[in-house]
C-alpha cells in the first residue's frame, strides 16, 4: 500500500496515482466524520512541482489585491485580508492539470457523499511578509425560510493547497481553523509544500496568521447549483 496514516488526523501519501484514491477516500471520510481534512504529500509530485513553479513566477501584473464577497459584489478590504490573487482559468498546463485533478475530486465526492458539487473556482494567493487574512467564513448559513439568501450561499466545500518548501515555525502564516462543537478548538496548519486542506465552507471560521515570508497557496471552492430560470448561478 502506498499510503499510511501516521496519526488519526493526518494522511501522508506518496503522491502517486495509486495514492489518489486513498487521498480522496481519506478526504471523504474526514468530511463525514469531522467536516475537515488535512493531507500531506497530497498531489502527484509532478503536478505539485509545476504549480509551485507557476506560483513562484507570477508577475506583479498577474496578481491583484484580493477582495471579499462574491464575484459580482466583491469589495476590497485590506483590513480583512492583504494578499494578492490570480484566478486559475486553465491557461497553462499546470492550471489545466490542477483543474482536472479538482474535477476528479469533485466526481469522487459526489459519488461518495452525494454532495452535488456542481462547479469549481480557484486562485493562486500570494501573501508577502506582513500579510494576513482575518477570521472569516467562506460561506454563510442562510435562513432556510429566506430563499433569496439561501441562493447566495452556494459555496459548499473549500480546499487550500500549499506551495511553500521548507516552511519553518518562525515563518508564521499558519492557517488557523476553529473546530469542535462550539468552534473554540484551534487547529493550526503549517502551509507546507504539497499539503492540502479541505473543509465544509459554512462550518468553520478560519484565518491566516501574519506571515513572515512570501507564502504561496491555491484556494478553491466547490459550489452547488443555485440557478433559477431567470438567473444562472454560479455565473458561466
Ligand atoms: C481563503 C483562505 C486560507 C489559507 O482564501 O479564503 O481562507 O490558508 N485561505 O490560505
Ligand atoms: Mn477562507
Amino acid at each position: 500500500m502506498s499510503a499510511h496514516v501516521l496519526d488519526q488526523n493526518v494522511l501522508f501519501t506518496d503522491g502517486n496515482h495509486g495514492g489518489q484514491d486513498l487521498l480522496f477516500e481519506s478526504i471523504a471520510s474526514d468530511l463525514l466524520q469531522k467536516g475537515f481534512s488535512i493531507n500531506h504529500n497530497a498531489l502527484p509530485i509532478d503536478l505539485a512541482e509545476i504549480l509551485l513553479q507557476q506560483a513562484q513566477s507570477l508577475s506583479p501584473q498577474q496578481l491583484t489585491p484580493a477582495s471579499t464577497g462574491r464575484k459580482q459584489q466583491r469589495t476590497l478590504n485590506t483590513f480583512v485580508r492583504s494578499d494578492n490573487i490570480c484566478w486559475i482559468e486553465g491557461e497553462s498546463s499546470a492550471e489545466a492539470e490542477w483543474l482536472v485533478w479538482a474535477e476528479q475530486l469533485q466526481v469522487f465526492l459526489n459519488r461518495r457523499l452525494f454532495l452535488g458539487l456542481f462547479s469549481f473556482e480557484s486562485h493562486f494567493a500570494q501573501y508577502e511578509p506582513g500579510d494576513f487574512y482575518k477570521k472569516h467564513f467562506d460561506a454563510f448559513k442562510a435562513d432556510p425560510l429566506d430563499k433569496q439568501a439561501q441562493q447566495l450561499t452556494n459555496r459548499v466545500l473549500s480546499i487550500v493547497f500549499y506551495l511553500n518548501p521548507g516552511w519553518l515555525p518562525t515563518d508564521g502564516g499558519e492557517l488557523l481553523m476553529y473546530t469542535g462543537d462550539d468552534k473554540q478548538e484551534e487547529v493550526k496548519i503549517t502551509p507546507s509544500f504539497n499539503t492540502l486542506v479541505a473543509f465544509l465552507s459554512e462550518e468553520f471560521p478560519h484565518e491566516v496568521l501574519k506571515t513572515q515570508r512570501t507564502r504561496n497557496s491555491i484556494a478553491g471552492w466547490y459550489r452547488v447549483n443555485c440557478s433559477r430560470l431567470d438567473r444562472v448561478d454560479p455565473p458561466l
